[in-house]
C-alpha cells in the first residue's frame, strides 16, 4: 500500500522544508519591533515537510471525502441536491469577490441590487412581505426569526408571551434556538402519522404563547393537512407561526408558507437553493416575515430608493445586528444564479420531482424495511430499520454497509419518534438509474442481513477507516496535530 493510500498524518522529517523565505530587505533581525515577552521562546513544533508532501497529502485526503459530486447522498433533512457549477463560476467573479464591505454604497450598487433582487425573489416564493439575508445558517435564521417574534410581542407590551410550542418530531435546532432566544419550549405531541396532534395543541394555547415553530412537510416528510386550522388556533390565541424552511424543497414555487398562515420563516439557501454544505461550504439562512413584522427585522437592510439606486439602512425598531455586514454574500450569489437558471416555470418542477423520487424509493423498499407511516410522502420519508428484526442488524449496521457499496448513508436515529429511524431524502436531481442502483443495494443489504448478518454488523469493510469507536472518539478526541503527537508517545 502506498503512503497516501493509508491515513498517515505523520510525514514530518527533521530538517525537511516546504518554503524558502526572501531575505529581509531591511537588514534587521525582523523581530526588533515585537515586544520581547511576545516572542516565542522555543521553535514552533510544526511538521517539517516538502511542498510535494503537503500537496499529495491534502489532495489524497480530499479524494477520500464523500460528496454529492462523487455519489448518491440521501441524507434526510439535508437536501443534498447537486450544486450546479455555474453557481460557483458566477460567485467567483472578481468584480464581486474583490468588493470590500466597507466600500461606499455608490461603488457597490451591483452587489446591492443582487441582494435586493434575491430578497424580492424569496419574498415572492415564500408569500411573505420582506426578507433579510443576513443570517449565516438555518439555525441562525431560527434564532433571528424568534428574536423578531419576541420583539413583536414586547413592542405590544405583551412581555409575558414567552412560550414557544415545538412538536416532538422537530429538528433539534428548533428548541435550541428558542432557548437561546430566551424563550420557553413547550412540546406538542405528534399523532401516529407524524402530524401535529391538534387536540394536544389546544390546551397549550393561552396568553403566554409567543408562537409555534413547525415545518411543513413535517420531519417525517408528511404534509400537515391541518395547517390552516393550526394557524387559526395559534393566531386567535395571539401567537405567531414560525416556519422552519429547511423542508421548503418539495413546495418550491408551488405552495407558499405565507399562504399557509406562517408569519416568520427561514430558508436554508444551502439546501433548497443548491449551494454546497455539510462541511463543503458556508451556509445562509435568510429570514422572511409578514408585513406586520417588517420593522423588527435585523439591521442593516438593503433598500431600493425612488431613483432606482440601492442603499444600506438601519431601522430604529429593529432587533439589532445579528451578523457582521450583510451575511454570506458568496452563498447568496450561488442561490441567485440557481433561481435565475431555473426560472419561474422550472422551479415548480423541483418539488414534484423530489417527491416522486422519495415515493419511488419508499414503495420499492417497504417489503424489506419497516415503513411506520404509510401514504404519499413529500421529499423524504422514514423507515424504522429493517422489517426483520430477528437478525439483530441495526440501522447503524445498514448505514455502514451502504458505504461499502459506494453510497452515503441516510440520516440515522433521527427523528427520535422511532427506535431505528432511517431518514431518506433523494432530491430531484437524481436520475431513475441512480435510484434503482440504490434500491438494489438496499435489497442486497437486507438479504445479507438475513443470510449473513455478521458481514453487515462488521461493516464497513472496504473504507479506509473501519468502524470507529464512537465513544472513545467522543471522550478522547484527537483534534490537533499536537495531540496526535502526544498520543503517539
Ligand atoms: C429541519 C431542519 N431545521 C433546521 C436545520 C438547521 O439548519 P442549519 O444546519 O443550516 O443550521 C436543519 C439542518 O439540518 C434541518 O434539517
Amino acid at each position: 500500500m502506498k503512503t497516501y493510500d493509508k491515513l498517515i498524518f505523520e510525514l514530518s522529517k527533521p530538517g525537511r522544508k516546504g518554503y524558502s523565505l526572501p531575505e529581509n530587505e531591511y537588514k534587521t533581525d525582523g523581530l526588533s519591533s515585537i515586544p520581547k515577552d511576545l516572542l516565542r521562546k522555543e521553535v514552533a513544533d510544526l511538521p517539517e515537510v516538502s511542498e510535494l508532501d503537503v500537496v499529495r497529502h491534502f489532495t489524497n485526503l480530499s479524494s477520500k471525502n464523500f460528496g454529492v459530486d462523487t455519489g448518491f447522498y440521501p441524507l434526510g433533512s439535508c437536501t443534498m441536491k447537486y450544486n450546479p457549477k455555474i453557481n460557483e463560476e458566477l460567485s467567483a467573479l472578481p468584480s464581486f469577490t474583490n468588493l470590500h464591505p466597507l466600500q461606499s454604497e455608490k461603488t457597490v450598487q451591483g452587489a446591492l441590487e443582487l441582494y435586493w433582487n434575491l430578497q424580492e425573489m424569496l419574498s415572492n416564493i415564500a408569500g411573505l412581505a420582506e426578507f433579510t439575508l443576513n443570517p449565516y445558517a438555518g439555525a441562525h435564521g431560527e434564532l433571528t426569526g424568534l428574536m423578531v417574534m419576541r420583539q413583536y410581542h414586547i413592542s405590544r407590551g405583551d412581555e409575558k408571551r414567552k412560550k414557544v410550542i415545538v412538536p416532538n418530531s422537530a429538528h433539534g435546532t428548533n428548541p435550541a434556538s428558542a432557548m437561546v432566544a430566551g424563550l420557553e419550549v413547550v412540546e406538542v405531541k405528534s399523532k401516529p402519522n407524524g402530524s401535529i396532534d391538534v387536540e394536544d395543541l389546544k390546551p397549550l394555547l393561552d396568553d403566554s404563547v409567543a408562537g409555534i415553530m413547525m415545518t411543513n412537510p413535517n420531519t417525517l416528510g408528511m404534509f400537515e393537512t391541518e395547517i390552516m386550522e393550526i394557524a387559526n388556533l395559534v393566531h386567535n390565541a395571539g401567537g405567531l407561526l414560525y416556519y422552519d424552511g429547511a423542508n421548503l424543497n418539495p413546495l418550491l414555487g408551488k405552495v407558499r408558507p405565507g399562504d399557509m398562515g406562517f408569519d416568520i420563516m427561514h430558508i436554508n439557501l444551502h439546501k433548497t437553493f443548491s449551494t454546497p454544505h455539510g462541511g463543503g461550504g458556508p451556509g445562509s439562512g435568510p429570514v422572511g416575515v409578514a408585513k406586520h413584522l417588517v420593522d423588527f427585522l435585523p439591521n442593516p437592510r438593503v433598500v431600493k430608493n425612488e431613483d432606482g439606486s440601492f442603499s444600506i439602512k438601519s431601522e430604529d425598531q429593529s432587533l439589532g445586528n445579528i451578523s457582521s455586514f450583510l451575511g454570506n454574500f458568496g452563498v447568496m450569489m450561488k442561490a441567485y444564479a440557481y433561481i435565475l437558471s431555473l426560472g419561474k416555470e422550472n422551479i415548480k418542477n423541483v418539488g414534484p420531482l423530489a417527491t416522486l423520487n422519495a415515493n419511488y424509493i419508499k414503495e420499492s423498499l417497504k417489503d424489506d424495511y419497516l415503513l411506520p407511516i404509510e401514504g404519499v410522502c413529500k421529499h423524504e420519508f422514514v423507515f424504522d430499520g429493517l422489517k426483520d428484526k430477528s437478525t439483530g442488524v441495526t440501522t447503524l449496521n445498514v448505514a455502514k454497509r451502504l458505504l461499502d457499496y459506494g453510497f452515503h448513508a441516510p440520516t440515522i436515529y433521527f427523528p427520535l419518534l422511532f427506535h431505528e429511524s432511517m431518514m431518506i431524502e433523494p432530491t430531484e436531481t437524481e436520475s431513475k438509474e441512480t435510484l434503482d442502483e440504490f434500491i438494489d443495494v438496499m435489497h442486497t443489504v437486507a438479504k445479507e442481513a438475513r443470510e449473513n448478518p455478521e458481514v453487515v454488523k462488521s461493516a464497513p469493510l472496504t473504507t479506509i477507516v473501519r468502524k470507529l469507536d464512537e465513544t472513545s472518539a467522543a471522550k478522547n478526541p484527537i483534534l490537533s496535530y499536537r495531540s496526535l503527537k502526544a498520543n503517539a508517545k
